[in-house]
């Protein structure tokens, strides 16, 4: 791929991932990914934004092979699918400087290989750095989610180099977002990157929206032209309250607790409420990820193994959990044989302060009448509760 320009003397390049489908060995990436980096030749200087992952470090450098100069790496933030090649790049331009956060200087050192001491430089927020007729101002943006990640500002081109935040794991050759196209994959990869971190970047939102950009140029997927359309959509997936949805992620090993999932889910639908329910045998857990943004209430069913829940929901409740979705009601369902504490140890993982527990319903083996009609119940309860928090 060679660089685009997406505005005078500002070069998008990296490298599209097309293959990648695991990221952090956890997540699953349907639509690959990219590394986004970015050159801005300044009248004096040049800087490259971010590089890319170690993977690609060739591709980056056969993108460069007709630079003669760089001045500067910025390096937004230390994970490696952006810093991986530094160590290439200072290798090859020997006057360049890396520019980082405070905090991140110290991560580069720990993270990467090939790069020493004096060749990193730390600016603070708000500092500005001259290119000669482009300057780039650095914006701390803690907690997007590694706690020493910033963001730059480039004031001429009114351009916002915003690495992870607003991106999406969208291999495309679209150098520019097609909303409809992009809308999904940057949920998801808010779900699965950002919301962890939502009232940090309800913060941020706020100062992005204050330096007003005129193009937001992620280092994941394609360039927004529009930068309202994502902020407008970060607004809303941290901000608004949760839809009136419930979200059923489940396992079943004879299929009693299928027959359970089957019937409560049907009483929700009845009673006006929106369900997405995942088997988790088989369930795309970014999918699941993705429902969490905007749900209400969890409601896990689960059969009982070893006196305990079946492994894989403690894996699922345990990533519910950490994603800190905007989650404010969690039920606990399903079958055992002769006993256990499924219910307890699922609702133990998913507890929080502004989240209400509500009753399990627990059936030994088969489900019979009275356990349909306390699946009823608590769907009632569930509906309900979402009506009186006014949830649409
Ligand atoms: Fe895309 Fe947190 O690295």
């Amino acid at each position: 791929m060679k660089p685009r320009a997406i505005s005078d003397r500002v070069l998008a390049g990296g490298a599209i991932d097309w293959d990648r489908r695991l990221f952090d060995s956890l997540i699953p990436l349907p639509d690959g990914t990219s590394y986004n980096a970015y050159l801005v030749q300044g009248s004096e200087k040049s800087a490259l934004l971010d590089t890319v992952d170690p993977t690609k470090r060739d591709e980056l450098m056969s993108q460069l092979a007709g630079i003669e100069r760089i001045d500067f790496v910025i390096s937004h933030h230390a994970e490696q699918d952006h810093s991986g090649a530094i160590p290439d790049v200072l290798a090859k331009y020997p006057q360049a400087k890396v520019v980082a956060s405070t905090k991140a200087k110290g991560m580069l050192l720990d993270l990467l290989e090939g790069i020493s001491e004096d060749r990193v430089i730390t600016v603070e927020d708000g500092e500005e750095l001259s290119l000669g007729d482009k300057t780039l101002r650095f914006v701390y943006m803690p907690w997007v989610h590694w706690p020493e990640t910033m963001i730059t500002y480039l004031l001429q081109d009114r351009i916002l180099f915003t690495c992870d935040l607003f991106g999406s794991h969208l291999a495309t050759s679209d150098l520019y977002a097609d909303e409809a196209r992009v809308y999904e994959p940057a949920k998801r990869y808010y779900a699965e990157i950002m919301m962890p971190f939502r009232r940090a970047i309800a913060r941020h939102l706020e100062r992005v929206r204050q330096i007003a950009p005129a193009v937001i140029a992620p280092s994941h997927g394609p360039v927004y032209r529009r930068p309202a359309f994502i902020i407008d959509a970060y607004d809303e997936w941290v901000s608004a309250p949760p839809r009136n949805r419930v979200i059923v992620p489940y396992i079943t090993m004879h299929g009693s607790t299928a027959r359970m999932v089957e019937h409560f889910v049907g009483a929700l639908m009845e009673r006006g409420v929106e369900v997405e329910q995942f088997n988790l045998a088989s369930a795309d857990i970014g999918k699941l990820a993705v429902s969490l943004v905007d749900a209400a209430t969890i409601a896990v069913g689960t059969p009982t193994v070893l006196g305990g829940p079946h492994p894989t929901v403690l894996a699922a409740a345990q990533l519910a959990a950490v994603l800190n979705p905007k989650l404010r009601f969690a039920a606990v369902f399903g079958s055992y044989g002769w006993g256990g504490k499924a219910a307890e140890q699922v609702a133990a993982i998913v507890e929080r302060a502004d989240i209400e527990i509500l009753a399990p319903v627990l059936c030994k083996g088969i489900p019979r009448e009275a356990d349909f009609v306390a699946l009823e119940s608590l769907a009632e309860t569930i509906a309900v509760k979402h009506r009186e928090q006014g949830f649409a």
